[in-house]
């Protein structure tokens, strides 16, 4: 073959491919690492939704998969390869408000819209306009926190535990505390790191101010560790947390120690069907893999399904095109509940509380985010 031949050939496959190219979406997760059973639930969440709907503007949807291991440095550098060397025209992620922040930054410059499905730190969409999310934000979930603390539990004495690691918990702990005190609560404030393993010292403090509630802001591995050694020391009050419960292995990593005292705020429980979505949802997670949803799925599959309309409502995957119709998505019916996204990025929404019974996180109430003002 000559080289004029080679060259018209590699022209016209060229051209071939880009009448063909796919949708790509980057999904940006703790696949591995600390929190890595949050980055699973989420791609369960995802791949659930794009076997529903694989296809958008009349072209398929790749997902790419990329992994974070749960830490800041590489949620940003993972982003930057997504956007750059993949072409990524949106990402789903992160998960945890510390990389996201971390990750946002690097959307936010490359002018490419990313889509969270649970970070809950106020600051992650702040001042941005490319970074939206499909959950609520954490005064509205420290605040339910405290109202169910202190109006059905009736907590007099909190010790809070802050991982000073994470945006997350600093931020959480805080809107607690304020709702908190204003009921005339007492609090003692503690402080521990993401990996510690030993809570003795925190724990003998919380227990001589008399605490009959521990609240605990941070992620599951912790929050079990917390649980246990303070049923080893004769703590006999209650375990309080934000979303960082939601994942079945801290059920498997508390055991007993969590079993009708630990109560938490959720974005989404299966039994609280919010609307005709939640059931199908709830249906066809189960039929896929065999078990019962957890939050985090649903919260992946409701940003994939909100992404993808808002690619078809732009009539565009031009990014800036994308990152305005996600900002303009009024009423849409997800798994999670009905989500609109305001001028700042966020949506408001109803907060689930859940306990434990036998083992399994159980449906307690509904907390309106209108009576939370
Ligand atoms: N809200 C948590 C954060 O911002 C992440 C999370 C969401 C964890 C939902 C569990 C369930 O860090």
């Amino acid at each position: 073959m000559n080289t004029k031949r080679i060259y018209a050939i590699t022209l016209l496959l060229l051209f071939s491919f880009s009448l063909f190219a796919n949708v790509k979406i980057g999904a940006l997760l703790p696949l591995t690492g600390g929190v890595s059973a949050f980055g699973d639930l989420v791609r369960k969440g995802i791949d659930l939704a794009h076997e529903e709907r694989g296809t958008v503007l009349g072209e398929k949807i790749d997902v790419v998969y990329m992994d974070t291991r749960s830490e800041k440095t590489e949620s940003a550098n993972g982003a930057a390869r997504l956007i750059d060397k993949e072409g990524v025209i949106a990402i789903i992620g992160e998960v945890i408000s510390g990389n996201s922040l971390a990750a946002a930054e690097i959307a936010e410059k490359r002018k490419i819209p990313m889509l969270t499905p649970g970070s809950t730190n106020p600051l992650v969409t702040q001042g941005k306009k490319y970074v939206s999310r499909v959950c609520f934000i954490d005064p509205v979930q420290g605040t339910a926190l405290a109202e169910f603390a202190v109006k059905t539990l009736k907590v007099k004495k909190a010790t809070v535990f802050t991982d000073v690691e994470q945006d997350y918990s600093v931020g959480l702990s805080n809107y607690f505390i304020e709702r908190f005190k204003k009921y005339s609560g007492q609090v003692l404030q503690v402080q521990y790191k993401s990996g510690d393993q030993e809570f003795s010292a925190q724990l003998s403090q919380a227990i001589s101010f008399g605490s009959d509630a521990i609240v605990v802001t941070g992620y599951y591995n912790e929050i079990a560790l917390v649980a246990q050694q303070a049923k080893s020391l004769g703590y006999n009050g209650y375990i309080l947390t934000g979303d960082g419960s939601d994942a079945p292995e801290l059920l498997q990593l508390a055991g007993q120690a969590v079993e009708g005292i630990l109560y938490f705020t959720a974005h989404y429980h299966p039994d609280a069907r919010i609307t005709p979505v939640s059931g199908k949802f709830a249906d066809a997670y189960l039929k896929k893999y065999g078990i019962r949803p957890s939050t985090l799925s649903a919260l992946g599959y409701d940003a994939y399904m909100l992404l993808v309309q808002a690619i078809e409502n732009a009539k565009s995957k031009k990014p800036d095109a994308v990152a305005a119709a996600i900002r303009n998505i009024r009423n849409f019916q997800g798994a999670t509940g009905v989500i609109t996204i305001d001028a700042n990025g966020n949506a408001s929404k109803d907060v689930v509380i859940e306990t434990v019974k036998n083992q399994k996180f159980t449906f307690e109430t509904i907390i309106s985010a209108n009576s939370l003002k």
